[in-house]
């Protein structure tokens, strides 16, 4: 097959829609949205991805109903439930990005359980993002590397891009080299900003919980024909 990115970064769009053209509930939307998930994270590992990111809760979410943010959490819990044995028996490592602290107790407690029977696993890095926003992510950096410069730990002629990249939640992550955003919109919605500066970007009309192991291959085969120069010649 073609050749496959080191890191694909896919904003799960199109769970709403996909419910309204089914005549179901937006969160029965979103459990579908769950099931594309579990498939592609396994077949992630099947093809030797080594990072794969996914956009779950944005900073933005919390504006949606009550009912349907403890929806979607509630939907994440069971999520993990059912998996984590088969995502550590797969030999994948799960971490998340964002401020998740912030979640629901079950929801922090069902992560917290899968960072840590995974964090010794050697295979996919599957990095989750909740409550996660690349401005606030940067306001955060700014913060921490200020703390530095004002204890003296940092020069201010020490700030580099790989210092800055070194105080997001991405640290010890490399910049995806793929993005992927399903059900038709054309944009980052505050997902990875920094990181995604030379990614190359596959939109796709596919709603998310539509999104196969196939339409998953189609998007790599489109990246595998790009030409990424990142600036030079
Ligand atoms: C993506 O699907 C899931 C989340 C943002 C949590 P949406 O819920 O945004 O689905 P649409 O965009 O309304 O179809
Ligand atoms: C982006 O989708 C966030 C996630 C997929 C989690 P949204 O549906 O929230 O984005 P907008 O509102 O269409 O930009
Ligand atoms: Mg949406």
């Amino acid at each position: 097959m073609s050749e496959i990115p080191g890191h694909i970064a896919i904003v799960m769009d199109g769970n709403g829609r996909w419910a309204e053209k089914h005549g179901k509930s937006r969160l029965q939307g979103h459990d579908a949205g769950m099931k594309a998930m579990k498939e592609i994270v396994k077949h992630s590992s099947v093809l030797g991805v080594e990072y794969l990111t996914v956009y779950a809760f944005s900073t933005e979410n919390w504006k949606r109903s009550a009912a349907e943010v403890s929806g979607i959490f509630k939907l994440l819990v069971k999520y993990v439930d059912q998996e984590l044995n088969e995502l550590h028996e797969n030999d994948v490592v799960v971490n998340v990005i964002g401020d998740y602290h912030s979640l629901p107790a079950a929801a922090v407690a069902a992560l917290e359980r899968s960072l840590t029977k995974t964090a010794g696993n050697t295979g996919l890095h599957f990095n989750i993002a909740l409550n996660y926003g690349s401005r606030a992510e940067i306001c955060r950096a700014i913060r921490s590397i200020s703390v530095a410069v004002r204890e003296g730990e940092l020069a201010e002629d020490e700030i580099t891009e790989s210092v800055v990249s070194d105080f997001l939640y991405t640290a010890n992550i490399p910049e995806p080299d793929l993005v992927i955003r399903t059900s038709g919109e054309k944009r980052l919605s505050n997902f990875l900003l920094w990181q995604s500066a030379y990614s190359e970007f596959v939109f796709t009309d596919v709603l998310w919980p539509d999104f196969s192991p196939a339409e998953y291959e189609r998007c790599i085969e489109e990246y595998s024909r790009r030409s990424r120069r990142f600036g030079g010649r």
